[in-house]
This record gives structure tokens, sequence and C-alpha cells, in this order.
């Protein structure tokens, strides 16, 4: 996909990652909406990348129903989404809310695929557009305290491999990216619990993760649009591991290749079979 004047909508575009992001597709030439909750980092970022700004809550289904129409309408169509917005709930379970748990499964899970069903009519009837989808190896592996995290990262990879499916033979392509432990605000959040942080310590101190700069992210997650990879899996020495889960996605693409991924067109009531013979 070519970033040059492409008009992104990125989302969670005031924290680290996105942030950095930002900042990378603005040097490859993309035109930025940037979402996020608090509007004075979001202008901040839109005045030092000449994007735009669009404050919004994606947990509140008011401002979440039509939100690609509203931003096209101000900016135009959208040639790529990035969701990249998130939260990192981290803890035992009965000691999370049930505010923690919609919050976090609407965040992480619905928004991301209600903008992607929002936004591909466009993309399909241009005959372009690109989906990204951040997710995270705590969807690959299960680490204790991130079963409500892990889950919806797991979910958000597993429904964009679904997607990538049923978008097979279209001009619109996906990449899904799996990112391990970055430097971040998110990671010293997760690691106030505990059990959390004592098994991020043990990985990394293993050496099988290591701890990502956030610019390295935002550099591999460019260049793997710009490049059509439908996967980036970071960092390189966990790709392995996150690919292996993959395998059976894989074997169900290949064993399913060639089935139609959209119904085919309804006939009109009156020339369906059981309508003549009723006659
Ligand atoms: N950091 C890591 O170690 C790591 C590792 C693997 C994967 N990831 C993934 O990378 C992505 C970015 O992570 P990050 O570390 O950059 O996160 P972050 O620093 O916590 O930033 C989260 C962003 O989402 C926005 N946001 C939060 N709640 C929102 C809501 N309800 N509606 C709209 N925007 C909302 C925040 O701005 P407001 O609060 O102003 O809304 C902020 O811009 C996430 O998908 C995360 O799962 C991160």
């Amino acid at each position: 996909m070519r970033l040059s004047d492409a008009h992104v909508l990125l989302t969670g575009a005031t924290g680290t990652i996105g942030t950095a992001l930002a900042r990378r597709l603005t040097e490859r030439g993309a035109r930025l909406t940037l979402l996020a909750r608090a509007p004075d980092p979001l202008h901040a970022l839109a005045r030092s990348t000449g994007g735009v700004a669009f404050p919004a809550d994606l947990c509140d289904p008011d401002a979440l129903r039509g939100l690609v129409d509203r931003v096209e309408e101000g900016q135009g169509p959208v040639d790529v989404l990035v969701n990249n917005a998130a939260a990192d709930t981290a803890g035992f379970l009965t000691d999370l809310t049930a505010e923690d748990l919609r919050r976090t499964i609407d965040l992480n899970l619905t928004a991301p695929m209600e903008l992607c069903r929002q936004v591909l009519p466009g993309m399909l009837s241009r005959g372009s557009g690109h989906l990204v989808n951040i997710s995270s190896l705590a969807g690959v592996a299960t680490f204790p305290g991130l079963a409500l995290y892990g889950g919806t990262k797991a979910g958000l990879t597993h429904a964009t491999s679904g997607l990538r499916a049923d978008l097979r033979g279209t001009p619109v392509g996906t990449l899904t990216a799996e990112i391990g432990p970055v430097a971040s605000e998110m990671m010293n959040r997760i690691g106030r619990h505990g059990p959390s942080e004592a098994s991020f310590d043990r990985v990394l101190r293993a050496r099988l993760l290591s701890l990502l700069e956030p610019d390295d992210v935002a550099v591999g997650i460019v260049a793997a649009i710009e490049q059509g990879r439908p996967h980036l899996r970071l960092p390189r020495r966990a790709a392995p591991i996150a690919a292996v889960t993959g395998i059976p996605r894989a074997l169900a693409r290949i064993a399913l290749s060639g089935i139609p991924t959209r119904p085919a067109p309804q006939r009109p009531e009156t020339q369906r079979p059981e309508t003549r013979s009723a006659r």
C-alpha cells in the first residue's frame, strides 16, 4: 500500500506506539486523522504532524455509530485504518469490575471490528484500502493477570485472519501486528500487577522476548503496510512461536481456497424456484 498522500485514520494516536506511528506515517507522506479521547494531547500531536484531531471515546456506542462517515465527511475517504487504541487491564479476574470487562472488550475487540465494518464498503467500492489491527503477543501466549487483555488480543488476531479470508480476491489488504513488550506506560501499568511483572521479568531474562522501542515498532508496522505483508511479529526472535499458532488458520486458508467468500446475490423473490412452483 502506497502511503504517500494516503488518508490514514489512526486510533490511540496519543499513546506511546500511536505517537511513534503518527510520526513515522507522516514521514512517509500520509495524511492523518488522529483519534483518542483527551483533546489537548491530540491537538498537540495534530499540530506537530499536520494531521487532524478527532476526539472520540471508542467505548461510547453513540460516538462509534457512524464514526467513519463523520471522518470521511471532513477529511475524505479513509485509505488505511489503523486500529491501535487498546486498554491494558491487568489483574486477577475477580479483582476486576464488570465495567473493566465491558470497556476492555469494547475498546480492544468491538471497536476495531466495528470500524473495519464501517470503513470497508467505501474501500471495496473505491477498489483500494488497508486494514491494520495492532494485536499483541499476549494473544499468543497466556501470562498471569492478562486473561482479559490477552483474550481480546487473541480475538483480534483471529478476527483479522477471518477478515483476510473474507477479503481474499478483493483489493483491500489486512495487517495483523503481533507485538511483544514495548518500553511504555502500558508496560509500566501491567507491571503493577505482581504476577504479570514477574512473568515479563522471567521471559525477558531468558531472552525469549526483548523490550522493544516504540520507534522500531512504528518503523516495522509502516514498512509492513507499504510492503502489503499480512503479518508482523515483533520482536523477531519470538516470530516463530507466534507463527506456529497461526498454522491452523493458514491450513484452513489453504484447504478452503476457492470457496466464495461472500454469498451470491439473492435472486428476486419472484424468480426463486419455490415461488415458481407455488403458482
Ligand atoms: N505497550 C506495549 O507494550 C504493547 C505491546 C504489545 C501490543 N501493544 C498494543 O499496541 C497498541 C498501543 O499501545 P500503547 O502502549 O501505545 O498504548 P497507550 O500508550 O496506553 O495508548 C492508548 C491510546 O488509546 C487511547 N484510548 C484509550 N482509551 C480510549 C477510548 N476509550 N477511546 C479512544 N481512544 C482511547 C489513549 O488516549 P486517551 O486516553 O486520551 O483516549 C491513547 O492514545 C495497543 O493496541 C496495545 O495493545 C502494546
